[in-house]
């Protein structure tokens, strides 16, 4: 559902929503893809395992949640009682599209000795036919507690699936899915780049594809990287995921230069999150005044789910969400 907002006009959006934030004591999570509006009125800005626990641990009455649907699902399956309301539901993810729960059933059912250790980037029901989820920052942590002999499926982004695997030499059957987003930077650009600001490090998300990971000096999650900026030692730091994380970069350290890795032709928007994109600050101010659009899930389904993520917040213990994919 895209909610209308031509009508908007002559309300003041900030002012109504600080209005109403009280009004229903709600708590605004936000993703760092968000747009610089939304994460400076959020409560909370994080990568996805911080945001889990948030939404997990609130005591507010509502969760607005600013980010992708996926998030918004997990905020719900972690606190049920809690009105979860998202500003677009239309905010997906490919990774998620990629995995269909009925093909991903059968994957299983085709290799009943494999664990499926799964990427929060996937539906509720994938979550329910999983064993264990991982976030990018609780991903090396939770796959070195699973025995070497353990066989494991891991889903649905190949690339992240890929690098663990590199790094760590142990053999995963991989779910063939990508970010739209991370596929589309371009290696040729990213040298150009790199060309043009010798020694300028460059922090990569791992669901960029292998070409871009090899000129990575830093990869890691959302937090990882932005804790990799705030600590590294240059002037210049070229950022291989999604460019509105550079808001929060550019807010901490004014004097320093973040520069977003390419795309194909050198100069596209298409490393701007399109489904992230969706959410606007009038769509918020909407969805606070009419509790709608709002996450709902079947009871059974969430019990189902809930389990592999409680076993990933038990995994993760310990783990700050602050690049704990570490160096490569
Ligand atoms: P993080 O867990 O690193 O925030 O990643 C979420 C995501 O969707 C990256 O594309
Ligand atoms: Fe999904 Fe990629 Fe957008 Fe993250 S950046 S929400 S993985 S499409």
């Amino acid at each position: 559902m895209t909610i209308q907002t031509a009508d908007l006009t002559g309300i003041d959006v900030r002012a109504e929503i600080e209005r109403l934030r009280k009004e229903r004591n709600a708590v605004i999570l936000a993703h760092y893809y968000q747009k610089p509006e939304i994460q400076d009125l959020a409560d909370f800005v994080g990568d996805s395992l911080d945001l889990s626990r948030k939404a997990a641990a609130t005591d507010a009455d509502v969760i607005a949640f600013c980010g992708v649907k996926f998030m918004a699902d997990t905020a719900k399956i972690l606190s049920p009682q809690k009105t979860v309301i998202l500003p677009d539901l239309e905010a997906g993810c490919s990774l998620e599209d990629s995995c269909p729960p009925e093909k991903f059933k059968a994957f299983r059912e085709a290799h009943p000795d494999h664990i499926a250790l799964t990427y929060i980037n996937c539906s509720t029901e994938v979550k329910a036919l999983s064993d264990i989820i991982v976030t990018s920052s609780s991903a090396e942590t939770i796959l070195q507690q699973i025995p070497a002999d353990q066989k494991i499926i891991f889903g649905p982004d190949r690339h992240l699936g890929g690098y663990l695997s590199r790094k760590f030499n142990r053999e995963m059957l991989l779910w063939p899915g990508v970010c739209i987003v991370h596929e589309a930077f371009s290696e040729t650009e990213l040298m150009k780049l790199m060309q043009e600001h010798p020694g300028a490090p460059v922090a990569a998300h791992p669901e960029c594809p292998p070409a871009i990971i090899d000129h990575a000096d830093y990869v890691g999650s959302t937090s990882g990287i932005l804790n990799y900026a705030m600590t590294m030692e240059g002037d210049t730091l070229i950022v291989a995921t999604e460019p509105h994380i550079i808001h929060q970069m550019e807010k901490a350290l004014p004097n320093k230069n973040f520069i977003g890795a390419p795309g194909a032709d050198g100069n596209c928007n298409c490393n701007i999150c399109p489904y992230m994109a969706l959410n606007t600050l009038e769509k918020l101010y909407i969805a606070l005044r009419d509790l709608q659009p709002r996450i709902e899930i079947d009871e059974d389904l969430r019990l189902a789910a809930k389990k592999s993520l409680d076993r990933m917040l038990e995994m993760a213990a310990g783990t700050v969400g602050k690049g704990d994919l570490g160096d490569r």
